[in-house]
């Protein structure tokens, strides 16, 4: 169905669709008929189930940061078929989206190129929707510094620390995100003095707080292997309990075409796919009681298959679902079965790493 409406869809500017979609959703959540949707949509299996670091997860299949950046979808999403959700990024301060914000698809290449500079109401407002709403499915909170050109180091870790404070009390998880290549400062923290400070800052906030929730930390997949061995060795001595792997990437030569993109920008889609399985793959092998999570091109359930048999324990979508539609979901979770039984697996569990072992 969604393969027949889509050349009507992409003949739309790729921001207007967006925005028509979180519309479309808030509506059909009104218009109460998320139980037909749920009924088409949904797929339950005992293999699928995982419970990863205190969370119980009904599928591995989850919608990566940026489709919800607001939280305006929390009461619909679980209709889709999804296993959990990450809104965000969420910044301290709100920021508006301008001309300068851009989504633009490259159909041949089944990618995103995004300028999305964190723009989203803010860590207050969007507490204030949430704070009196039960989650159906886990909820993951993703935090970056306000992309404001005054707010960089110190001012970006109390940033951080505060949207962290704000938000923790809804949060199943919390992702930082140090990886966003459209911003002034956002990588920055790819460096080690800088990651260790935010990331000692947000343990000692945490302290605030009886439920010591996991916190993941969201990389690039443009990090080189010593930077990545760098932030998985801070991060280890820091507590942190995990990693999303990976963010958009700002490095052209991931695609076919000979690009013409300037500026800030980051690629998704099926380009980014191998550079975030192979880093997977490596953190995988070099951490104690590994948390990950895989995304970058997932657009089938071999596709998913392969980043849980990196060392993924979870997996996250988003330019998939632009390409494939919401019933790609579904078919994920259904394959993934299918390809457990081929392997003669009971559960995702079992399969988590095993090609990189
Ligand atoms: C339009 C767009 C906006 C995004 N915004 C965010 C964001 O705000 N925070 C974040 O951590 N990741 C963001 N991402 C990155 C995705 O969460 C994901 O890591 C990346 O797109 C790779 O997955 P994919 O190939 O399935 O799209 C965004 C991606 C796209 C396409």
């Amino acid at each position: 169905m969604y393969q027949f409406i889509r050349p009507l869809l992409f003949s739309y500017n790729a921001q207007e669709i967006h925005k028509k979609s979180i519309e479309v959703g808030k509506k059909l959540k009104r218009l109460r008929v998320s139980r037909i949707i749920k009924a088409v949509y949904n797929f339950q299996d005992k293999g699928l189930m995982a419970r990863v670091k205190g969370i119980d997860f009904r599928n591995p299949v989850g919608l990566a940061a940026g489709f919800d950046k607001n939280g305006e979808l929390t009461d619909f999403l679980d209709c889709l078929g999804f296993g959990f959700i990450e809104i965000g990024s969420i910044t301290a301060l709100p920021k508006k989206a301008d001309n300068k914000n851009t989504i633009e698809r490259i159909v041949e290449e089944k990618a995103i190129v995004n300028r999305m500079g964190l723009n989203n109401n803010g860590a207050d407002e969007i507490y204030d929707r949430l704070k009196e709403k039960n989650f159906k499915i886990p909820l993951g909170i993703n935090i970056a510094p306000t992309n404001y050109t005054t707010i960089l180091q110190d001012r970006a870790i109390k940033d951080i620390c505060y949207s962290f404070g704000r938000l923790y009390s809804l949060a199943d998880y919390i992702t930082i995100n140090i990886s966003c290549p459209n911003t002034e400062d956002a990588r920055s923290f790819e460096d080690k003095l800088a990651l260790d400070e935010l990331l000692s800052a947000l343990k000692e906030k945490q302290q605030d707080f009886k439920n010591k929730k996991p916190i993941l930390v969201k990389i690039s997949p443009d990090v080189s292997y010593q930077s990545l061995d760098n932030i998985l060795n801070i991060g280890e001595s820091k507590g942190i309990t995990g990693y999303v792997i990976g963010n958009t990437s700002s490095q052209t030569n991931c695609l076919k075409r000979d690009p013409l993109i300037s500026g800030k920008f980051g690629i998704s889609g099926k380009p980014i796919r191998e550079m975030s399985t192979g880093l997977i793959s490596y953190a995988y092998k070099n951490l104690n009681n590994p948390f990950i999570i895989g995304v970058g091109g997932i657009f089938s359930a071999e596709d998913a298959y392969e980043k849980i048999k990196a060392g993924a324990s979870i997996i996250q979508v988003y330019t998939g679902l632009i390409y494939e539609g919401p019933g790609m979901i579904n078919k994920i979770n259904k394959g993934l079965v299918r390809l457990l039984e081929r392997d003669g697996l009971g559960s995702i569990k079992e399969a988590v790493g095993i090609d990189s072992k």
